[in-house]
């Protein structure tokens, strides 16, 4: 028998062909070639109603630029919803959603359908963003062009938690904010490179060695960078020894520096 796909997602776009043309490398092809993911960038005039496949139109009130009509995302979201076994949770991609984390991400890979609407030029009338949209979401406090980007991050960074999609040696685990904290530095080959050294804890074999360096090296990446961050931690006894280790050494290193 057939297997489903974990995770279905169509995006609805007046650019089918840049969001399937992104979709065809790297972790998103694999993930759909092996059927745990299944994607469909739908082309919004498909769902225009004149003859001229419209999807968008002077602004009530004036001002310059178009806004997207609000035809064509009614008439697709409730064509894909009519299809779906289960309510698709849709998401409008927009500057004004709430910025995306990683732990939405994670709580969308478990989601089984979601629709993501992209808008363009001034953006999307609101009646769809009120009657058709579950969630919101900004990819930062920036303003691009179109929703297409915006919804490729999002599928990326969902697709590659999907259980299965990525391979063990390729693990989200460890990754930065998988547990509010950021990752650890990564060396590889040549050991000395124009006399930069990989550190002797990664070269020593020694399993036990190497993991608390890591978490003492995340711990540390994560005080000077994101100090925000720790204060959602959960962090252990151990960690809490190792950011006292760290906090002391670059205490000490402050004082050579001055004297
Ligand atoms: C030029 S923007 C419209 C911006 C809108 N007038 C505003 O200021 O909120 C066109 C489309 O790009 C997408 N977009 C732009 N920036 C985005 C961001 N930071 N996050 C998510 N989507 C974004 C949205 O789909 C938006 O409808």
């Amino acid at each position: 028998m057939e297997e489903l796909p974990l995770l279905r997602c169509d995006i609805l776009t007046i650019f089918p062909e840049m969001v399937a043309h992104a979709a065809r490398f790297g972790v998103l092809r694999r993930a759909q070639d092996s059927g745990k993911v299944s994607l469909r960038a739908i082309n919004l005039r498909d769902f225009a109603v004149d003859r001229h496949r419209t999807t968008d139109d002077y602004p009530y009130g004036g001002g310059a630029g178009m806004v997207m009509k609000p035809e064509p995302f009614f008439r697709a979201v409730r064509a894909i919803a009519a299809q779906a076994k289960e309510t698709p949770r849709v998401i409008l991609l927009t500057p004004q959603g709430r910025t995306l984390r990683q732990r939405d991400c994670e709580r969308l890979s478990l989601e089984r359908h979601l629709v993501l609407l992209c808008g363009r030029y001034k953006g999307v009338d609101e009646r769809v963003r009120t009657a058709l949209v579950d969630e919101e979401i900004s990819v930062g406090d920036y303003v691009l062009s179109g929703g297409e980007l915006p919804a490729l991050i999002l599928l990326d960074a969902v697709v590659r938690l999907v259980p299965g999609v990525l391979s063990d040696a390729e693990s989200a685990l460890g990754d930065s904010f998988s547990e509010e904290l950021l990752d650890a530095p990564y060396f590889t080959r040549p050991a000395c490179y124009e006399g930069w050294e990989v550190p002797e804890t990664l070269r020593s074999g020694n399993p036990r060695r190497i993991a608390r360096w890591r978490r003492r090296e995340a711990l540390r990446r994560t005080w000077l960078r994101r100090p925000d961050l720790l204060e959602r931690a959960a962090l252990g006894e151990e960690d809490l020894q190792l950011l006292q280790e760290v906090r002391e050494e670059h205490e000490r290193a402050l004082q050579r520096s001055l004297f």
